[in-house]
């Protein structure tokens, strides 16, 4: 039919208008996780703040984490970072690797796929090593990379990198060591990833769109407020219509959110927590601030996404469920 022509070419058109004003394509690596559920849906665990060789309740997490893993039938893993403590890993053959990761998730419904960002303390050891292709030989489960989007049927996960986003560890770093190896120049690095970021945003068609990073733009707990990313970060955030923004870094579990905004959801609490030191925040956004351990689960289907938070027995402590009434349909 003439239309479906012209509208192809209409198509065609804009596209070429937005790679000419874009300027390029996005070099974020995009992955697939393939989904095996029937009806489509997703289950996923989220933590993060875990790798202490089974110590701090870490391994009291992971068995609880197994129970509830087997009960949902998850699909995969996601870890928003420090994940091994206190300085990251010092090489690819570091025996933290399997004293913290291997052999601590033992349980069957743990053997999945496991998708990681970095933290600040794995930026204090040898990013090269965390990134490397060695571990996933070591243990297959093992995937992390700095910046990545990733793709599982109706949903799309933004992993982001927010390290170099915090100006203090490059002009305060006080006695610790970061491995800014292929970060530097840092200005260029950021505007680099926030353009791809934007780019990535602004192409996906899932019904939902997460983001993924270790540090906090919303948080009552400890390390407070990310100045830099809610002025750099959040605007794009915003602007893309972002449903969920998932991080770690204060060893805690908290969901901050109002209704029809992104909700910010913290899940820190893979070891140690029980600093006792929460910030006060709007109670009415504040829907939860459990200081101790435990982890998130979700579950997302086409119309709803539900997140839980437990803690180390498996009680619950809070859920809440987010709906897709109406979804607007963009050009393409
Ligand atoms: C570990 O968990 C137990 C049981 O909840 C708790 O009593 C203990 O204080 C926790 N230990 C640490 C180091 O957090
Ligand atoms: C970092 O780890 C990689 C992989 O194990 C290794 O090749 C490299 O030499 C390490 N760098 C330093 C500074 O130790």
């Amino acid at each position: 039919m003439k239309m479906g022509v012209l509208t192809f070419s209409v198509r065609l058109m804009f596209l070429i208008l937005c790679i000419f004003i874009n300027g390029s394509f996005s070099k974020l690596e995009r992955l697939g996780h393939p989904v095996t559920k029937s009806d489509g849906s997703l289950d996923i665990l989220v933590f993060g703040d875990w790798g202490r060789k089974g110590g701090f309740n870490q391994s009291l997490v992971a068995h609880q984490m197994g129970i509830v893993g087997e009960q949902l039938d998850i699909d995969f893993v996601i870890s928003v970072g420090d994940n091994f403590y206190d300085d990251g890993l010092k090489g690819d053959t570091d025996p933290s690797f399997e004293a913290s990761f291997s052999h601590i998730y033992t349980h069957p419904s743990l053997q999945k796929q496991w998708y990681s960002v970095l933290g600040n303390h794995d930026y204090r050891g040898n990013v090269s090593a965390q990134l490397s292709q060695v571990l996933t030989q070591k243990d297959w489960r093992w995937f992390c990379r700095r910046s990545f989007v990733l793709c599982s049927g109706m949903v799309e996960f933004f992993f982001v990198d927010t390290n170099p986003f915090v100006r203090k560890y490059f002009t305060d770093p006080e006695d610790h060591t970061y491995d800014w190896s292929n970060v530097l120049p840092r200005k260029k690095y950021i505007s680099n990833l926030l353009r791809d970021l934007d780019l990535e945003i602004k192409k996906s068609r899932a019904t939902w769109k997460f983001f993924v990073g270790h540090h906090g733009i919303k948080t009552a707990g400890q390390h407070g407020v990310t100045q830099e990313l809610v002025d750099q970060l959040l605007p794009i955030l915003e602007e893309n219509k972002v449903d969920l923004y998932i991080n770690g870094h204060d060893h805690c579990l908290q969901h901050i959110g109002s209704e029809g905004e992104i909700q910010f959801l913290t899940s820190g609490g893979g070891s140690k927590a029980w600093r006792g030191d929460i910030q006060p925040w709007d109670p009415k956004e504040l829907k939860l601030y459990y200081d101790g351990q435990g982890f998130m689960s979700l579950h997302i289907t086409h119309s709803e996404v539900k997140f839980v938070f437990y803690d180390i027995s498996g009680n619950v402590l809070h859920q809440s469920t987010l709906s897709k009434k109406s979804k607007t349909f963009g050009l393409f």
